[in-house]
This record gives structure tokens, sequence and C-alpha cells, in this order.
């Protein structure tokens, strides 16, 4: 049987390691990487998330070497969930100066000067309902939360932060924030928006994590619906027009559409927030060795970066760092 002329062969440049590296559209970087840890005021030694295996709650006591490792793996940011001792209906520790985030604040920075401090800033973590803000009878009050808000930005900016990062999916939180930090003296203070954050079964296990899972209902009526593509750059312009200065999408795995679309669709460094449920099917199956840990985790970051993503946020941090920097 006689063959078609093959003028075109890919294979070509498939065929040695040094070709393919030359060829190679898109790399992951230590410098890509933002590790989240979380910070517990209720405790004195580390804490083991148990459906995060490898991922821990840390005391106060803990934040200065923990960052020191960050930096000693080349990763030159961290993002801190801070969970109080104290909650009440609001969420007002968040704007205590002496709070837990505040304080883990001022020991990175005294630890690492360098690394990149970023504020996850909201209020479900800090709320005794778990929503992430003001309530008003079973709904999150919009402009409420924003004056909480504010304040707790400006909080955060006076304990040293370098990035604030709002998640709380609030209309106008970009705007408020930084007039807020303006107001303040802190216009040289960046915000990255968690501006396109759908509401998902993804987060269940930050939820342990971060011991703040709603106590009633659900995050919907803030954060956006799976099925929608369009509102995602809505949104993002939105908070690009208000003053943020990058942009985040989450989750991650299940919305590559969207962190394509969005880039697309801007000119501001993006962020994607390889979630907690993302993390822990990658490690249920690693455990189970039904999947190759170093290898899934590599390639869905080479994912993200294609797709789009400047910015990692992930709970492989780590490990990448280690695979990468012994390689
Ligand atoms: C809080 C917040 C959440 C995450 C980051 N910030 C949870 C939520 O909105 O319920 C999720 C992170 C993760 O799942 O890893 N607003
Ligand atoms: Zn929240």
């Amino acid at each position: 049987m006689s063959l078609p002329d093959l003028t075109i062969r890919p294979r070509r440049l498939r065929r040695t390691p040094t070709l393919r590296r030359m060829v190679r559209e898109t790399s992951l970087s230590v410098d890509d990487l933002i590790y989240p840890l979380f910070v517990d005021e209720t405790i004195s030694e580390p804490k083991p998330i148990a459906s995060m295996p490898g991922v821990s709650r840390i005391p106060l006591s803990h934040v200065g070497k923990a960052v020191r490792e960050v930096a000693a793996a080349g990763i030159p940011g961290v993002i801190f969930f801070g969970i109080p001792a104290k909650k009440d209906a609001i969420g007002s520790e968040a704007w205590n100066d002496e709070g837990i985030v505040q304080r883990a604040v001022r020991a990175a920075k005294d630890a690492s000067p360098d690394t990149c401090v970023i504020a996850d800033s909201c209020f479900c973590e800090y709320t005794d309902h778990g929503h992430c803000g003001v309530l008003h009878g079973e709904e999150v009050d919009n402009d409420a939360t924003l004056e909480n808000l504010q304040k707790e930005v400006v909080s955060y900016a006076r304990s040293g932060v370098d990035i604030i990062a709002p998640s709380g999916m609030m209309d106008g939180m970009i705007g408020a924030i930084r007039t807020a930090l303006d107001d303040n003296g802190f216009s040289h203070i960046p915000v990255m928006s968690y501006a396109v954050k759908y509401a998902s079964g993804y987060f269940g296990p930050f939820r342990d994590a971060a011991d703040s899972a709603p106590s009633f209902g659900d995050r919907s009526g803030y954060q956006m619906d799976p099925a929608n593509r369009r509102e995602a750059i809505k949104e993002a312009m939105i908070d690009i027009n208000e003053g943020a200065d990058m942009l985040m999408v989450k989750p991650g795995l299940a919305y590559m559409d969207i962190i394509a679309a969005v880039k697309e669709a801007t000119d501001v460094p993006m962020a994607v927030y390889n979630v907690s449920g993302e993390y822990a099917m990658i490690k249920a199956a690693a455990e189970k060795g039904w999947i190759d840990e170093r290898r899934v985790v590599l390639e869905t970051m080479l994912g993200f970066k294609r797709a789009g993503a400047d910015m990692i946020l992930t709970y492989h941090a780590m490990d990448i760092a280690r695979w990468l920097n012994n390689d």
C-alpha cells in the first residue's frame, strides 16, 4: 500500500530532548509561584489539615521560619490567611492592628524583607456565621461590608503588607479599597483582585483549613455562577476600571477557558488560584499510587501558564520549587 507524501512531519522537532527544549513554547519557573500560608491564632504547634496532605496551619511563632524557607526555595511571594481566636457577626478582628494577619505580616517582613507578602482580604474567617461580610437578614450587605473592608485593608497596609488581595466578590470592592489606601498614605500598595471567582465546590478543603465554611446557605449570592463566561470579562473590566493592578481567576482547573479569555481581554498581570480541592484531588490520587504526582503537578502548572497565567497561587509551590531547583 502506498502512503501519501509526508512533507510536514512535526515529529522531526520532537526527536531529541535538546530539540524539544529549543521549540518549547511555555515554561514554568519558581518566579511564577505564590505560596498560601494559614496562620492560626489558637495554636502553638503546626496543625496538619487532613484534607490537604502536606499543608498545616501554623502558629505565629512559626511564621518567620516558614517565610524564610519559602524565600530559600526562590519563591517570591506568600499569601496569608488568618484564623482568629475571636469571631463575631461583623468580623471585627479583621481590622484589629494586633490581629493575627497583621502580626504575621510583621513577622514575615522581619524574617524576609524581600519576600512579597500578600494579605487575602475578606471576612469569612472572621465572622461567626462564615459569610464574607456583614449580614442583613440572610444576605451579605454589600455596602456595609465595603466600609469594613476599607478598615481591614488600611490595617493590613499599616502592618507592612506588600499587596492587598480582596477575595469577597463584593461590588465596588476595588474602588473602595483604592480610595481607602490612597486616603491613608498607601497609594503605592497594589491591589490584586480576586475579580473572577466562582461559587465552587473545589473550595471544600480550604474551608476546613481556614475554618470559614458558611453556617447556612452558600456563597452563590456573591461569587460567580460556574456556568458564566462573558460575565468573567465584565468582572475583570469593572475591577480594572476601579484600579486593580492585577487580576485573579479562581479556581483554575475547571476554568482554563476563563483564564484564556481574561488574559485575551486585559492587559494587567493575571494570577490563577490552584485551589484546595484541586490540590486534594492530586494528592489523594498520588497517595493511592494512581498518578505520578510530580509529573501531574508540573503538567497542571504548565497548563495554567499556557492558558495565560502570569502567577500561580498553589499549595504545591514548595514541592515545585524543589523539583525545579534540583533539575
Ligand atoms: C475566602 C477565600 C476562599 C478561598 C480563598 N479565599 C474560600 C471561599 O471563598 O469559600 C479558597 C481557596 C482554596 O480553596 O484554596 N474568601
Ligand atoms: Zn470570604
